[in-house]
């Protein structure tokens, strides 16, 4: 593990860009969550809040919403993402405490990953109590706040194979659901996704079995749905 100290978002996803799109299980878990919790957005309007490279907005022939656009703070992450033609063009640089849309002008909001690298996440959820049509949802899934109390770190490798930390506050899912309702959202809701049989695939490529048996069962992802 890296011995520097943990990065901020822009450092962290400047670096993380190249090698973003490498899934891991963490982000297998959240492909699983989000497919459950919005498998119905064929014909809606979709916004990825926080969308990276825009990899979850490439969808199989006769599964795609009606319009599907995204939003990340990090130029990086967007040109890495445009470099491959089948990802939307439809991306720009925003902030998830504020969106750069109008009011009632999508069906699902999704913050995938994200909510994390917020010190508050009040600004999140009005915003998206802000931009969703009346009857719309959001999902917000996150690294679990039990993984980092257990000493979990959300880490990455750059391109060159140096081992970063990216720093995360903890919101647990009492303080998403306060910040939802706050906002005017009902809780729908939520899970929690832990180390299984899905993601073990991942640590016998890696050779670490032994680490599959000692996290089997850890909660690695938490995910939640709010409606308008
Ligand atoms: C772990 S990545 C997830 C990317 C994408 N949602 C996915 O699942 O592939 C987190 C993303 O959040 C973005 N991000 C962090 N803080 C943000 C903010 N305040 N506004 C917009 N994007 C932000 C980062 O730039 C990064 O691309």
């Amino acid at each position: 593990m890296s011995a520097e100290p943990p990065l901020g978002t822009g450092p962290a996803y400047r670096l993380w860009a190249a090698t973003y799109d490498v899934e891991n299980p963490l982000t297998t878990m959240d492909s699983l969550a989000v497919r459950f919790f919005s498998h119905d957005i064929v014909g809606k309007s979709l916004l990825d809040a926080a969308c990276g490279t825009a990899r979850r907005l490439v969808f199989p022939k006769g599964h795609a919403p009606k319009s599907a656009c995204g939003v990340d703070l990090v130029f990086e992450m967007l040109a890495a993402g445009h470099r491959d033609p089948a990802r939307p063009r439809t991306t720009a640089s925003g902030d998830l405490r504020a969106l750069p849309f109008g009011a009632e002008r999508f069906d699902v909001v999704w913050c995938r990953l994200a909510a994390g690298h917020l010190l508050k996440i009040a600004p999140l959820y009005r915003e998206f109590g802000r931009v969703l049509r009346k009857g719309g949802y959001a999902v917000v899934t996150d690294f679990h706040p039990d993984a980092i109390r257990r000493g979990h770190a959300r880490a990455f490798r750059d391109a060159s194979g140096a081992t970063h930390v990216v720093d995360h506050v903890v919101h647990d899912a009492d303080a998403h659901e306060a910040a939802a309702r706050a906002a005017g959202l009902t809780f729908d809701a939520a899970g929690s996704l832990g180390v299984g049989m899905e993601v073990r695939p991942f640590y016998e490529h890696a050779k670490k079995l032994d680490r599959y048996t000692a996290d089997q069962g850890l909660p690695l992802l938490l995910a939640l749905r709010f409606s308008k």
